[in-house]
């Protein structure tokens, strides 16, 4: 992984002087006429993440203002490291921000500036320019940025990964890189042996594809500290499986282990935090592929609790996966459980790429998580387990279906479907995540993306640190 694009110091630093649009005025009227001049000159008005290089009159940078606009946007400084030229820069002001907020914002340019720096260039045969480098701003919360930074990026690289190079094995391998790094313990249970050990319904998904099916099981921290369990779907690829996806539906299914990678980054920051929890990962690693053993619509897959679904549609594979997943996360009654998914298509309809979808019977924990998103710019947003909608997949065949017929509330039912195997005495929250930026945004470039690790990682630290 390449460092972070930020150094000790610099002495040649380059300044930049960040500004509120209405302290603009102010401030432009107490400097020398060439500034003046300049600043009218390019037409620089302070929204926020606008540039204006200010010049020396050899020609040289001297600073560089940057816009904060009304100083909310925590993702401002989102965009500096790829369009600021080459060369290494320093806060030196900030201006129209009082002062108690200023580590804040300081915190907030770091981190933005190096989440906007990401670029994945794995098959790039001539590496990417270098992003412009920040030095630390003495007034930041580095183990913040930098935890959540490594997080990110290592998500937003797993997910970016092809599937050709990311098939179950290199996720299971990339969760046993981490846990040598930060001396965790990881279980992996592998084709076949899903079969002898219980793990019939992962089994089932997994098994038609060459790469086998793995169940990832990591273990860290002091076993008397409070259980946090984190389960991410890991669909290695996801063509749809016999009931095969359109070409369309297909293209970006790389990102179907966008729940594993995110609690994977996760991971790696509570470790790295060295948060007082006995911490618990669990992936199940598929992929679902088209071959003569492949699951069919039709067939009743058995699961590690008992319970039995009917596959109404392979392309429903996610929920069979966690299913044996969530239910393999309650036998020890964690005092937290979440799980990440790229679950539903519905969930995205609803909400769009940028709000993963937050269910949970437990309030108190809803409101936590939605407060520490948008206190932590990581937003999501609420939906209903309505008991209700559970009829819409009943089985005639088998206790549960994996899919509605009707295909309405596709983002509930998929929530109650896993709330079927999750113990009620667990607190439990479901998220429904994209993994992906479909379109350039500052701090997010396209392609993969780590929702949610900021505002679960702050619910954490509250509640057990
Ligand atoms: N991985 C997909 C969901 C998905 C699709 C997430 C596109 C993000 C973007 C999941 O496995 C799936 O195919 N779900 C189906 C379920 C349906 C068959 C009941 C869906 O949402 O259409
Ligand atoms: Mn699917
Ligand atoms: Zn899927």
């Amino acid at each position: 992984m390449s460092p972070l694009p930020l150094v000790e110091s610099d002495d040649n630093a380059i300044p930049l002087t960040l500004i509120t649009d209405v302290k603009l005025d102010d401030w432009r009227n107490a400097q020398a006429d060439a500034v003046k001049a300049w600043l009218s000159a390019t037409g620089f008005s302070g929204k926020a993440g606008e540039i204006c290089l200010m010049p020396r009159d050899d020609g040289t940078v001297a600073s560089v203002m940057v816009g904060l606009g009304d100083g909310e946007d925590k993702w401002a400084a989102g965009r500096l490291a790829r369009s600021l030229p080459e060369g290494t820069y320093r806060l030196d002001q900030i201006v129209g921000v009082q002062d108690k907020d200023k580590n804040q914002t300081a915190t907030w340019v770091a981190l933005a500036w190096c989440l906007g720096a990401y670029r994945f260039d794995r098959y790039k045969t001539e590496p990417s320019s270098l992003a412009a480098v920040l030095v630390w701003p003495d007034e930041v919360d580095r183990g913040y940025v930098e935890g959540a930074a490594e997080a990110a990026i290592l998500t937003r690289d797993l997910i970016n990964t092809p599937a050709e190079d990311m098939g179950p094995d290199a996720l299971a391998a990339a969760a046993e890189a981490l846990a040598t790094e930060h001396g965790a313990v990881v279980k992996l249970t592998i084709g076949d042996d899903l079969l002898s050990e219980n793990y019939p319904a992962i089994h089932a998904v997994g098994r038609a594809a060459d790469v086998a099916p793995r169940l990832i099981d990591m273990v860290w921290g002091e076993a008397d500290a409070p259980k946090v369990t984190l389960v991410g779907k890991g669909v290695c690829f996801d063509s749809g499986g016999l009931d095969i996806k359109p070409s369309s539906g297909m293209r970006w299914m790389k990102k179907d282990m966008g729940g594993g990678a995110t609690v994977l980054g996760l991971a790696d920051w509570i470790m790295r935090a060295k948060l007082p929890v006995r911490l618990r990962v669990i992936v199940p690693a598929v992929e679902n592929a088209i071959a003569g053993n492949a699951f069919r619509p039709g067939d009743v897959v058995p699961t590690r609790k008992g319970t039995t679904i009917e596959v109404g549609n392979t392309d429903a594979e996610g929920r069979v996966v966690l299913a044996d997943a969530l239910a393999l996360a309650c036998e020890e009654s964690p005092d937290l459980l979440i799980d990440c998914a790229t679950l539903t298509g519905a969930a995205r309809v609803a909400l769009g790429p940028e709000l993963p979808a937050l269910f949970t019977p437990d309030d108190d924990l809803a409101d936590e998580l939605l407060d520490a998103g948008l206190q932590n710019n990581d937003p999501m947003w609420r939906l209903p387990l309505w008991a209700g909608y559970r009829r819409l997949i009943d089985s005639k065949v088998a206790d549960i279906s994996n899919s509605g017929e009707s295909g309405l509330a596709g983002a509930i039912t998929a929530a109650l479907f896993l709330k079927t195997f999750v113990g009620d005495e667990t607190p439990w929250v479901h998220l429904d995540l994209f993994g992906w930026n479909p379109d350039d945004k500052p701090g997010r470039p396209t392609g993969g993306e780590a929702y949610a690790q900021r505002a679960i990682f702050e619910v954490i630290r509250k509640r057990f640190a």
